[in-house]
């Protein structure tokens, strides 16, 4: 089994939420497995002030950790605690703060003696738009090398975007036509059932936009469009990432807000935030140029699903399509909450000359391998932070393109009402393919 030993594992702002929730138990099953072997330490540090008995017990029953868990308030200091107990290969440091805060936590850490052994992990939102992403990263090279940040997306940890490369370049029969003499279009779309519950005061700053499309869903579009990367390596995968964002370019735009929003906690009550975008891009390069691409993410709209619609060209209007009506060839990528493919074709009825029907394959990843184990992102991209494998992270050049594509779009018009609980009729008039319909919705 693959583990890692002498490593520490620092969590800033461990008496917060996401700590609690996500990282701790992530880490506790980590030990439990015994991927987080002998010689490591995890620290939680904040701002309380706590012994490592009141730490444990704030954080409720953590078995397999408990032995290696301890907790130091605040930064000062932390280095030399750090050192008292023992020597390790690599330190990771998790930023679970404000975002606000992350320049300045970098220039304190550095201070403090984390030099070159150290990485640092940040969630996003990763700045506001180009600018402050571009002095955010400004600030973190000033005390970390690039290779020393983890930007998350915690996207490129789900099973589903990362079947995408295997899809792609694992197969010799997609990728002769995967350009534009043979899609007709590209639709990208990620459906909330949610809307912002608790979450008012952090996504009224934010809205959709720069909520789930500048990182989430531009980077799946990126993993379906990139060319194939020379080696599986990191960094060949995001520069060859980086690559095709470069020639992205938003052709038009339009945002929605669920009626009540303005309601909801923490929210303003003339708030124009974004719950629901369209946005209709271009990519600029040989391969897909002329394509258009289709991009949908919205919150209470009713339901819960994440897909990807590859729309091939319609055959010649000859033998079977005299009259332009034969259904084109489509292939969907299923996300979430099941994660399968759909390949939709024509097929003969039989007992008619050539009437025609659209048939499916259909692959379901639960019905070839079983019920999945329940996805932990934070499980994986711990480990591949620990390990140094950075493919499942965003370099700045990533994130400074993404906000480039959109810096033009972000608060862009005034958004119209929909109402909570039902998808809007596409304000751009895109034909989008109704991706309920599927059988991914039905679990
Ligand atoms: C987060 C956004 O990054 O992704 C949330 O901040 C959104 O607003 C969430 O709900 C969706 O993630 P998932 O994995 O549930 O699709």
């Amino acid at each position: 089994m693959k583990n890692v030993k002498n490593s520490a594992i620092i969590i800033l702002g461990a008496s917060g939420d996401l700590a609690r929730r996500k990282l701790i138990p992530a880490l506790d099953s980590l030990r439990k497995s015994g991927k987080i072997g002998k010689g490591c330490v995890i620290i939680g540090s904040g701002r309380k002030v706590f012994t490592d008995d009141e730490f444990h017990k704030h954080l409720g029953s953590f078995d397999a950790i408990s032995p290696i868990l301890h907790y130091h308030s605040g930064i000062k200091g932390l280095r030399g605690y750090l050192d008292s107990l023992g020597e390790f290969k690599t330190i990771i440091v998790f930023f679970s703060l404000p975002p606000k805060v992350y320049a300045d936590t970098a220039d304190e850490l550095h201070k403090e003696g984390f030099g070159r052994k150290t990485r640092i992990i940040v969630e996003k939102p990763f700045g506001y738009d180009l600018k402050s992403a571009r002095e955010l990263n400004r600030r973190l090279s000033e005390n970390f090398e690039e290779e020393q940040i983890y930007r998350i997306d915690h996207y490129l940890a789900k099973e589903a975007v990362q079947n995408l490369l295997i899809f792609r370049f694992a197969n010799s029969l997609f990728d002769p036509l995967w350009n534009a003499a043979n899609v007709e279009s590209i639709q990208i779309n990620a459906s909330e059932e949610i809307g912002v519950e608790s979450r008012g005061a952090y996504f009224d700053g934010s809205g959709v936009i720069r909520d789930m499309v500048q990182n989430h869903l531009v980077q799946m579009l990126a993993l379906l469009t990139m060319e194939a990367p020379v080696t599986l390596d990191s960094e060949d995968i995001r520069n060859q990432k980086a690559n095709v964002l470069k020639t992205m370019e938003v052709i038009r735009s339009a945002r929605g807000q669920y009626e009540g929003y303005r309601n909801e906690p923490m929210v303003n009550p003339d708030s124009t935030t974004e719950t629901y975008a369209e946005l209709e891009l271009r990519i600029r390069n040989f391969r897909w140029e002329g394509v258009p691409v289709y991009i949908r993410s919205g919150k209470a709209l009713g339901r819960k699903g994440t897909e990807i619609g590859i729309r091939f060209k319609s055959i010649p209007r000859l033998l079977f399509n005299a009259d332009g009506k034969l259904e084109p060839n489509r292939i969907i990528f299923h996300i979430q909450p099941v994660t399968g493919i759909v390949i939709d074709h024509a097929v003969k009825v039989p007992g008619t000359d050539h009437d025609i029907a659209q048939s499916r394959l259909d692959f379901s990843l639960s019905d070839a391998f079983g019920p999945p184990v329940p996805e932990d992102a934070y499980q994986r991209l711990l480990m591949d932070a620990l390990e140094g494998d950075r493919t499942l992270y965003v370099s700045a050049k990533e994130t400074e393109m993404a906000w480039d594509v959109l810096d033009g779009v972000l608060d862009a018009g005034s958004p119209f009402l929909y109402r909570r609980g039902e998808l809007p009729e596409s304000p751009l008039g895109i034909d989008w393919i109704d991706f309920k319909e599927y059988k991914g919705d039905s679990c």
